[in-house]
């Protein structure tokens, strides 16, 4: 019954199948996206116009994830403003370990630091430094990770005072 039940949901279902999720879009010249294989993109949509885009080892995304270089060029008009676009010269990297999270807009020419955090849905614009969580339009750090050998500090707010000595 309980099989029948599984089988009659899933035929009747309208949900597309999820492989989509974990296909990649490029568009522009692949040869300038550059990926380790440890890397996870999901269906990340990648815009090489303007720049190489390079993913280092570990760095993952969440869903629905853009990486744009290209770019065009706002003073001039009609069909020239639609086909002036530089080739180069707006590289993206995204560190080693780096986590950019789900509808986060990367926007070249940046350099995500290795292990940082981009949270969702917000707009790189600038480089991020190395384990730093940053968030917002435009991206901006709210709290720096603990790196191996150290504490994490925290952007903006006071720390608590430390206990008295002696205290229970
Ligand atoms: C980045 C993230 C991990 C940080 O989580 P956290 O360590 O619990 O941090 P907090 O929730 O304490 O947020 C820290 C500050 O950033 C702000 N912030 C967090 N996420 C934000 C976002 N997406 N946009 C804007 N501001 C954000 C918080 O409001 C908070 O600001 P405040 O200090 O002024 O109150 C989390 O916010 C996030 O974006 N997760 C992504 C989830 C996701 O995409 N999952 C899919 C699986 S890949």
């Amino acid at each position: 019954m309980r099989a029948a039940l599984q089988e009659h949901l899933a035929q009747a279902s309208h949900v597309p199948p999820n492989d989509l999720l974990e296909h990649q879009m490029v568009y522009g010249d692949r040869a300038k996206l550059h990926v380790h294989p440890t890397a996870v993109l999901n269906n990340a949509l990648f815009n090489l116009s303007s720049g190489e885009i390079t993913i280092e080892e570990y760095a993952f995304f969440g869903h629905s994830v853009s990486v744009l270089t290209g770019t065009h060029d706002i003073s001039k008009r009609d069909r020239e403003r639609q086909v002036t676009v530089p080739k180069s010269g707006r590289d993206v990297v995204i560190g080693r370990g780096a986590w950019v999270s789900s509808n986060a807009l990367v926007l070249g020419p940046c350099r995500i630091g290795e292990h940082s955090v981009v949270a969702a849905a917000s707009v790189v614009t600038a480089d991020v430094p190395p384990y730093t969580i940053v968030a917002g339009i435009p991206a901006k750090p709210v709290r720096t990770l603990a790196r191996p050998d150290q504490e994490a500090e925290t952007f903006g707010q006071e720390q608590p005072p430390a206990e008295p000595a002696g205290a229970p």
